[in-house]
């Protein structure tokens, strides 16, 4: 037992933990040169400006300012404590940490550590009821007639929950939760007359995990007709439902290895597509999807197939959920189920493999689905109404940005409807002229524009001195030899505070024979602010060899603006004492003095 780790330990966790892989989990990175990019997760963008150098095992967001290295990372993301990022970390790399004593800070609330720590008892409990006893029996035989297979309910953690009244009550309670911490987080309901029962009883249930695997809240189907027909937990500040896609936890490896994701209505759709072999789904938990969930599964993918029911509501819905996963920037893809199927059925009837083939590989284009979709608003029967189905359609293939997609859908209009190529053109081309808003994305990758790195180590526009104290930082933090030579010429005569403070702990830093490491060096930053301008220096692209010549220029130019402001501050104090001395006159060519200068340097600068 011990009341601190040692920086050997939380060196070994940092180094076993590549940066690259940790955010990676994350977010979709892309190499590009020697650095990755992605969209940033801690600020809302369309283009990447989020960068991570494996080199350096440092991450820097040109967007937001964002910056540090795995251990940061880890915090900011999942909203940790140190030692609860160090402890994620070391879980992941399978590192022993010593317990730790003392104030062991956590960033949930006691209360709702309770709550995590009930949801996953009853999840095991009711899984448990459901596998292995007569109470759950009932369960089981629903969903073995459902086609679900023992490894899949193993998988989904799918349960049963008793209908005994007090069963789970009393089973929580020997377990030594608090009454009304579990009336609170929905598990248990309370009675008028003060009594509780299990908020689930008698239904199949299935634990909605967050992104960790933890169960947050449960959704309990009835097994007969009763309304509702879904029950799920109520909403709380650690189950938000418009934040949350079921099955993202499992799903998100296979996401990523396909680059493709499904979108689900149901926890049963994902269950029973999981089984027949697509793994990337997920679901929104029975509310319309939200532009936060859309640009969660952008920050993983490029492509968004939506697998709604091929019924009416269903095809409003996916109309809907199609628009915000493009707004989010996902190009959207419908799957190609038809007859008012939903996927489960689909899957009972015909199979796993025809699924895949016949309904995920063959998913329409957004336009295709669109063209089809708009029917409904049109009697198409009627001339009057085939016109305006016509210009519908034109006015969003006008919107399209590929030429040849634009070809292609003109030309079925027009064997379809025995119009000529020619007029087609036409109107469109009016709508194109009109309209000149943006173009709809459809089924094409265009991460190319839209995740074009900024050029890293662009300089900024700032003054020149200010810009060599970065340069020389930079080649600071990845030489100890540079450091000392600067340590030398300037020690801490650095303009900007920062700067100095920067340069004094990396002083310190290779004084205790530390090797050029600045992960490591970021670590032993303790203000957020140097840390995230640390990164953001690291970041600067740097040559590899430097000449003395360049680090003798940055020296002379940091040390001219010391003098500069040297000068200043005793023309400054100068004039103060002829103020003082009551020599107004005295003073005041004092003060043109240092206009003057100001003015001159500003000049040369
Ligand atoms: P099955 O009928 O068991 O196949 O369910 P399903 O997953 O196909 O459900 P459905 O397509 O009817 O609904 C999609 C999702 O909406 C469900 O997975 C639930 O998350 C949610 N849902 C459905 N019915 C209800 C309800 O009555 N109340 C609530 N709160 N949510 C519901
Ligand atoms: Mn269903």
């Amino acid at each position: 037992m011990t009341n601190q780790i040692s920086e050997e330990i939380i060196e070994q966790v940092r180094t076993s933990n590549d940066i690259v892989d940790v955010i990676g989990e994350y977010i979709q990175l892309k190499k590009q040169g020697r650095n990755y990019f992605g969209l940033c997760p801690f600020h809302g963008e369309k283009t990447a400006s989020f960068s991570v150098t494996q080199e350096k095992q440092i991450f820097h967001c040109f967007g937001c300012g964002k910056g540090g290295n795995v251990v940061t990372f880890v915090m900011e993301v999942e909203g940790y404590t140190f030692y609860e990022a160090l402890q994620f970390l070391a879980d992941r790399s399978g590192t022993e940490l010593p317990e730790i004593v003392g104030q062991k800070q956590s960033s949930v609330s006691p209360e709702n550590q309770q709550i995590l720590s009930a949801s996953e008892w009853v999840a095991k409990l009711y899984h448990h009821l459901l596998r292995f006893t007569k109470d759950g029996k009932k369960g089981y035989q629903y969903l073995k007639e459902r086609g679900i297979a023992d490894e899949t309910i193993d998988v989904f953690q799918l349960g049963f929950a008793p209908e005994a009244k007090e069963f789970t009550a009393s089973f929580l309670d020997k377990k030594g939760f608090h009454q009304q911490t579990l009336v609170k987080s929905g598990l248990l309901t309370q009675h008028e007359d003060n009594g509780v029962s299990d908020r689930f009883r008698g239904r199949v249930i299935f634990p909605i995990r967050n992104h960790l695997g933890k169960p947050i809240a449960f959704g309990g189907r009835t097994l007969t007709d009763q309304e509702p027909k879904y029950l799920n937990s109520p909403e709380s500040e650690l189950f938000q439902k418009g934040r949350i896609l079921y099955n993202f936890d499992l799903a998100k490896k296979h996401i990523r290895k396909q680059n493709e994701a499904v979108l689900f209505e149901g926890y049963m759709d994902v269950i029973s597509a999981y089984q027949a072999g697509v793994k990337n789904g997920v679901a929104s938990l029975g509310t319309s999807l939200t532009d936060t969930q859309a640009r969660l599964l952008k920050r993983y993918v490029d492509t968004v197939i939506v697998c709604y029911d091929a019924d009416d509501a269903g095809n409003d819905a996916t109309y809907k959920a199609a628009g915000i996963l493009q707004k989010a920037g996902c190009d959207v893809k419908i799957a190609n189920l038809r007859d008012k199927m939903d996927p489960d059925s689909f899957i009972m009837k015909f199979g796993g493999e025809a699924f895949q083939d016949e309904v995920i590989k063959s998913s329409l284009t957004f336009t295709s689905f669109y063209m089809r979709y708009l029917k409904k608003d049109f009697n198409l029967m009627l001339e009057g109404d085939r016109i305006q189905y016509i210009e519908k359609v034109l006015e969003h293939l006008a919107m399209l940005e590929s030429s040849v997609e634009r070809e292609y859908y003109l030309k079925e209009l027009s064997s379809e409807y025995d119009i000529s190529m020619e007029s087609l053109i036409q109107q469109m081309q009016s709508h194109r002229n009109r309209r000149k808003i943006g173009p709809v994305k459809d089924n094409k990758r265009t991460s190319s524009h839209t995740n074009r790195a900024p050029e890293v180590g662009q300089k900024k526009l700032l003054p020149a001195f200010h810009n060599a104290e970065r340069q020389l930082i930079a080649y600071m933090l990845q030489d100890p030899s540079i450091t000392d030579k600067v340590q030398e010429e300037i020690g801490a005569s650095f303009n900007l505070e920062e700067h100095k403070i920067i340069a004094t702990h990396l002083y310190a830093f290779y004084e205790e024979n530390h090797e050029a490491d600045v992960s490591r060096f970021i670590e032993m930053l303790t203000d957020d602010r140097l840390k995230k301008l640390v990164t953001e220096i690291a970041m600067l692209s740097v040559h590899d060899e430097i000449s003395d010549h360049e680090i003798n220029d940055y020296i002379r130019i940091i040390r001219a603006e010391h003098h500069n402001k040297e000068n200043i501050q005793s023309l400054k104090e100068e004039q103060k004492l002829a103020e003082q001395q009551n020599n107004p006159i005295k003073a005041a060519e004092i003060a043109m003095q240092i206009i003057e200068y100001q003015k001159q340097w500003k000049n040369i600068n």
